[in-house]
């Protein structure tokens, strides 16, 4: 009889033990919540695929950071996030994902220029908004994206070719032979299109500039300092190096050190950089680059802005140029202390 009665206590306990645990499960737990309510709650965010092309650059992890701290829970968004790692499959896949979990916007960082327009017609078809971060595409139809929020490339080439006249004329050196060496950034990526043409089109006005070489140093320090290297081993005379990015700036400073030479005002060659991340500037502050051009990869909230602004069901143009400077040792004093990346 006492053990039947023991059997009964043991089976109560169980049961109320699961009727506990099954109570504190729906209502969330310590927090409180209910899974329905925590639904509910998602369901009023803007749910936002992001296509991140990689992590190559500090000027990248800027733009990540940037962009994920505009599209935040707290912001009123359901942000997803991915890192395409230099591979416009990786891309084209991710963009197909977030299509078929009907988000509400797309945001995507082109890796290169051309190849989009099917997917970018997929996400048409499906109703969801397209918005380019950073970069541009080349697309037959441009009713494919609703806008774009980046930098002006072109533009940045073009201030480097013409503060390379400035200096050359400062020096007296405006008629003289001038031979450069390009790093370029990805081939067909935007950024390096631009930066490219725009620098042409300066280059184009004076006969007196050689380009030696052109050469992809993948945004990356360790291939800038490999291609300096053997661009310094293969040409003795190299006046100046148009670096298109902070990152093989870095890469190509090391291999001219180790060659001897050195670089900045009154040295052996000039290095002209774009980006201007805090570590950069500090170069330029301290004379060893000798320009630094902006480009501004804290777009995050540009992003958001027109995200909400398509919310409300206002006009937005169709192209969103981030403000961008340029620096030299004149000027980047009062600058470097509020850099964040
Ligand atoms: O598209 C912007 C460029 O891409 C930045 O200059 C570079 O650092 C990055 O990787």
């Amino acid at each position: 009889m006492n053990r039947l009665k023991n059997n009964l206590v043991v089976v109560a306990l169980c049961l109320l033990c699961l009727i506990v645990m099954a109570v504190f499960y729906i209502s969330g737990g310590f927090l409180g919540k209910s899974r329905s309510e925590e639904t509910d709650n998602n369901d009023h965010l803007i749910m936002v695929g992001i296509s991140q092309l990689g992590s190559e650059s500090v000027w990248r992890t800027a733009n990540t950071e940037s962009v994920q701290q505009a599209l935040s829970k707290e912001n009123g968004y359901f942000p997803i996030f991915n890192n395409a790692r230099q591979n416009q499959e990786n891309q084209i896949k991710a963009i197909r994902g977030y299509i078929s979990q009907k988000v509400d916007y797309i945001v995507f960082a082109p890796v290169t220029e051309t190849g989009w327009d099917t997917v970018l017609m997929e996400a048409k078809n499906a109703g969801i908004p397209v918005i380019l971060m950073d970069r541009t595409v080349d697309v037959e139809d441009d009713s494919l994206y609703v806008t774009r929020v980046g930098s002006d490339m072109h533009e940045e080439g073009k201030k480097a070719g013409m503060w390379l006249e400035e200096e050359l004329r400062d020096k007296g050196r405006f008629d003289e032979d001038i031979n450069i060496v390009i790093l370029t950034g990805n081939k067909g990526s935007s950024a390096e299109i631009g930066r490219t043409g725009g620098f042409a089109e300066i280059k184009n006005k004076h006969k007196n500039w050689h380009v030696l070489e052109e050469v992809d140093a993948d945004f990356t320090t360790s291939k800038g300092k490999e291609e300096m290297r053997r661009l310094l081993a293969k040409y003795s005379d190299i006046d100046v190096v148009v670096s298109q990015n902070d990152d093989m700036t870095f890469g190509a400073l090391e291999a001219i050190r180790d060659a001897g030479k050195t670089t900045g005002d009154g040295g052996d060659i000039v290095i002209i950089s774009f980006d201007s991340c805090k570590e950069a500037l500090e170069l330029v502050r301290d004379g060893i680059i000798n320009v630094d051009i902006e480009c501004n990869p804290l777009q995050g909230q540009y992003i958001s802005d027109v995200i909400k602004a398509l919310e409300r069901g206002e006009e937005i143009r169709k192209e969103y140029i981030v403000d961008e400077n340029v620096f030299t040792k004149s000027n980047v004093e009062g600058y470097i202390n509020d850099r964040t990346y």
